[in-house]
């Protein structure tokens, strides 16, 4: 008897843009985990309706800085909850091989508890969403992309094309070096979601401190 972890993408918030593996794989887990986020966790919320009555244990991580010893006890956590020849879905928005805590708790899982198998479903990642909802394209041929979480101008030098995350914390800096290398861009807030909306006015992206947003910009 073994135990499996499913990494599981919920993708950019809209349901319809869950799979049908991500569905039925949510459905057959005896648990669901996923990060804690003040009891609230956007992933679960784009799942909810397909799995309503499961067990749901979110993994509490500290405001700040997370350490390895947080993955080990997240990765601890998982292996006790799942039932013995039963599986889990860890969820996470996006894609949980893009900039996810998943990532950090494979790591852990590959090394400590090697009884329990690890499968991956992806999820449409957030700035392919945000590409779509936007109508901007990422890339065409000969074109080179450049996707950061944490953006320095020496990075976008030698792109076309990029896309950044997180950017709630340095948005000033980011227009400002996109503007000075020749790019467009776009901020994109809640894609997909019925609070979604998209940005080109500097003012405008400034005033705005939403964690769930991103920019995509091309040049010019
Ligand atoms: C921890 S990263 C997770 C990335 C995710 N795994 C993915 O595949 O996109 C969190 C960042 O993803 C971006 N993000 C996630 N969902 C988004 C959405 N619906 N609209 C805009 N940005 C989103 C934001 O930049 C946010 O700060």
């Amino acid at each position: 008897m073994s135990k499996k972890i499913y990494g599981i993408g919920t993708g950019p918030g809209d349901k319809e843009f869950l799979t049908l593996k991500a569905v039925r794989v949510m459905q057959e887990s005896a648990v669901i985990f996923g990060p804690n986020n003040k009891g609230q966790n956007m992933a679960v919320d784009t799942a909810k309706d397909f799995i309503e009555g499961k067990r749901l244990v979110l993994i509490d991580f500290p405001m700040g800085k997370v350490t390895e010893e947080d993955y080990k006890k997240a990765a601890e956590i998982i292996e006790r909850e799942i039932p013995e020849g039963e599986s889990g879905a860890f969820l996470t928005i996006g894609d949980p091989m893009v900039y996810s805590t998943f990532i950090y708790i494979i790591e852990q899982m590959e090394k400590s508890h090697k009884n329990v198998d690890i499968e991956i479903v992806p999820g449409i990642p957030s700035f392919i969403a945000a590409a779509a909802q936007s109508r901007q394209v990422i890339t065409v041929k000969d074109d080179d992309f450049l996707l950061c979480d944490d953006f320095t101008e020496d990075k976008i030098k030698n792109v076309e094309s990029v896309a950044i995350l997180k950017t709630s914390k340095n948005k000033e800096y980011i227009l400002d070096s996109l503007e000075k290398n020749g790019f467009e861009y776009k901020y994109v807030k809640h894609a997909t979601l019925p609070t979604q909306e998209i940005l080109t006015d500097k003012e405008e992206i400034l005033k705005d401190k939403q964690y769930i947003s991103l920019i995509l910009g091309k040049k010019k």
